[in-house]
């Protein structure tokens, strides 16, 4: 399996490096959370956009790129998740992993979309985020409501990625090895 040091040299040469550092937070406390790899599902979400540059113009590749070259990297399931985390590629989760990533990917990208600081956000308030984001695309909600389907309730869920966003950015310039 690729080492993390290697994987963060891979993303750290996007434009998705900031959010992959998120959702690979995300992902980690959630595989704690859920009994599961933690180390899996933290590469998982750091690796998951490694072809969004190439694939940006066209998206229903996104995931598949990465895919192909991942191959050998990580392990199969792994490889699965990050092949059909994004809806436009028509493909279908099936996994925990598969789904985890999908919500973890859809409430980072909800909150970068917002102008509250973290440490001032609160979940009632992201919720409201959501429910406006979904009046738009509503694949929003789809995709957070995957995590219903993994054990977690769509409310422990976003209380879960915030307390662990303000505490990770809280750390993070002490420690800058934490992400
Ligand atoms: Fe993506
Ligand atoms: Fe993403």
């Amino acid at each position: 399996m690729i080492a993390e040091d290697e994987a963060l040299q891979l993303v750290r040469k996007t434009s998705k490096y900031d959010h992959a550092l998120v959702v690979a937070t995300l992902m980690e406390k959630l595989a704690a959370t859920l009994n599961e790899n933690e180390q899996e599902w933290k590469l998982v979400g750091l690796l998951h956009d490694l072809d969004y540059d190439e694939v940006v113009n066209e998206m229903k590749r996104h995931g598949i790129v990465s895919a192909e070259r991942l191959k050998g990297k990580l392990p199969e399931h792994c490889i699965h998740a990050i092949m059909v985390h994004d809806h436009r590629t028509g493909l279908t989760p099936k996994s925990r992993l598969d789904k985890a990533l999908i919500a973890a990917d859809t409430v980072a990208s909800l909150i970068e979309k917002t102008e509250t600081q973290i440490e001032k956000l609160e979940v009632d308030a992201l919720r409201v985020k959501l429910e406006n984001a979904s009046l738009g695309q509503s694949w929003y909600k789809s995709n957070l409501m995957q995590v219903e389907e993994i054990g977690l309730r769509l409310e422990d869920f976003l209380h879960l990625c915030l307390d662990v966003l303000k505490t990770t950015k809280s750390t993070k310039n002490s420690n800058p090895r934490r992400y």
